[in-house]
């Protein structure tokens, strides 16, 4: 019951019309989190950066209670989840209306042939870009190495975006995901890319 009440109070529904971001958190630069999993890094940064919106999306149950419990133990009036797929949210996101976008750790595909599906894709990547500002940014990480090259060509062709791997930010939060990743030998990059035009 609970849950029902936050879900009506707290998320977003995935598909309706375009969001007014101030209308939800008046002057706030509004970042989009993709895929937060569990939530630790959406609960971690909101806690750090009050002056700092976040649009959390994913279809992860437990990720999601787990942020809407945080919005009220907080009284966080700048977190909004999305429970649903990105793809069918992002028309409701205005055009170069965001700060920055996260994707860290997307559902990997770690097979070359599943590389179609993955996230960070040229159509997808576009449609983000648009949704971005110039001098936004777009932050991937990842630790799957065909991952990485990926987003480096596809980051490349879209043409308006500028950066490439980074040194791992210590302000992005260790969630559980990243440690099994690290414990089983795998190295996270981190891409972060400036939308320049
Ligand atoms: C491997 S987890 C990573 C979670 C978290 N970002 C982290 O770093 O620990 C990837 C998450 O992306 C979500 N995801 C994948 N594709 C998505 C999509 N199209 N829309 C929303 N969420 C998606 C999955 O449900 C999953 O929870």
């Amino acid at each position: 019951m609970a849950y029902r009440r936050q879900v009506q109070q707290w998320t977003l529904p995935v598909a309706g019309e375009a969001l007014q971001w101030a209308a939800l958190f008046g002057a706030l630069p509004v970042v989009l989190d993709i895929g937060f999993g569990g939530g630790e890094a959406v609960v971690a940064l909101a806690a750090e950066r009050p002056g700092e919106a976040i649009v959390g999306v994913d279809v992860h149950t437990p990720g999601i209670a787990h942020v809407l419990d945080a919005i009220e133990a907080n009284f966080w009036q700048h977190v909004r989840v999305v429970d649903g797929d990105v793809l069918e949210f992002l028309p409701r996101v205005p055009l170069g209306s965001l700060a920055g976008v996260r994707l860290w750790f997307p559902d990997p595909w770690p097979k070359n042939k599943q590389r179609h599906r993955r996230l960070f894709r040229p159509d997808v990547v576009a449609a983000l870009v648009d949704r971005v500002r110039v001098g936004g940014t777009v932050h991937v990480a990842t630790d799957i190495e065909d991952y990485a090259r990926q987003v480096a060509d596809v980051a490349a062709a879209d043409g308006r975006l500028h950066g490439g791997q980074v040194d791992r930010p210590e302000w992005r939060p260790l969630t559980r995901y990243e440690r099994r990743g690290l414990a089983a030998g795998r190295t996270p990059h981190d891409m972060v890319y400036e939308r320049v035009r």
